[in-house]
């Protein structure tokens, strides 16, 4: 499989793992559609990709936490007469603390955006892939995603429904020509933390944007179903195999250090 003459829609392509998936899909030469709130980066990152790889680039602003956001995204595509071969569900957030004191507002925003927006938009570009026999998913999980995550519940159960979703979708459509690849990075150097309200969580072995990116593309062409960026963030997969009330309170005395005492903010428009 190559990337070369597809179109990639990238949510998120405003900032971090998105950017760089973006910038790579682009050095590969794929076309994209730059999906995130930021119309002013979205603008900026189009512009560039534009000049130094030929590629053709169009921006949708959008809030893919609001009713509607897929279908509307879709249609505003069809109207532009863009076909998406390649959908990359990356656009993702977390919440930090105990669960009692995390906004109800804040919560179901990250459910909004984590789950449900990654599913309606798998809904808006599949059904059109399967029928051409091509194409394929790309969504961004974690490792959070392998076992539960103490002050991080809602986020590690979040991205639990996403590696889960992905590996079924990956089993349905394998024979269909259609591809589906899960990534689970660990620590990535973003501001994914700022907007966390915390210090970095670095549990795990640190990689920046671009070797996610890397990994993620490279096992997407592969038709692998998982990926997980770095050797040691391998590793953690392992973890699901001990004991559960071994794994609880690991998590619960390393990412209690960094979390336990965390209050996520009510959020505020991009
Ligand atoms: N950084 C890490 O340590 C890490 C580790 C494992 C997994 N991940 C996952 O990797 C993905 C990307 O994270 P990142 O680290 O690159 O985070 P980031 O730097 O905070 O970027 C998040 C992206 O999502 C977009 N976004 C946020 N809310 C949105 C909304 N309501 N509608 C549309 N777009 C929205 C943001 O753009 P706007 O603000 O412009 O909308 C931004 O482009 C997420 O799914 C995250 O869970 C991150």
């Amino acid at each position: 499989m190559e990337y070369r003459g597809t179109t990639a829609l990238v949510t998120g392509a405003s900032g971090g793992i998105g950017a760089a998936l973006a910038e790579q899909l682009a050095a590969r030469g794929a076309h994209l559609v730059l999906v995130a709130r930021s119309t002013e980066r979205l603008t900026a990152l189009a512009e560039q990709l534009r000049a130094e790889h030929g590629v053709r680039t169009e921006v949708v602003s959008t809030d893919l936490t609001a009713p509607g956001a897929a279908e509307a995204l879709r249609t505003e595509l069809d109207r532009r007469g863009v076909r998406i071969d390649l959908l990359v569900n990356n656009a993702g957030m977390a919440s930090a603390g105990r669960f009692a004191e995390i906004p109800a507002s804040r919560t179901r925003t990250e459910l909004a955006l984590d789950v449900c927006a990654l599913v309606d938009l798998t809904h808006a570009f599949l059904p059109d892939m399967v029928r051409r026999g091509s194409g394929g998913v790309l969504n961004v999980a974690s490792t959070a995603a392998f076992q539960p995550a103490p002050y991080m519940a809602v986020y590690a159960a979040a991205k639990s429904f996403v590696l889960s979703f992905s590996r079924a979708l990956w089993a349905e459509y394998r024979s269909a020509g259609i591809r589906v690849t899960v990534v689970c990075p660990g620590p990535v150097r973003t501001g994914f933390a700022v907007r966390l309200g915390t210090p970095q969580p670095e549990i795990g072995q640190l990689r920046t944007p671009a070797q996610v990116a890397r990994a993620a593309l490279d096992g997407y062409r592969r038709g692998r179903h998982t990926v997980v960026p770095g050797a040691a963030n391998g590793l953690m997969q392992g973890i699901r195999f001990l004991p559960t009330r071994l794994v609880l309170a690991i998590g619960r005395r390393t990412l209690g250090r960094v979390l336990g005492t965390a209050h996520s903010p009510e959020l505020t428009p991009a």
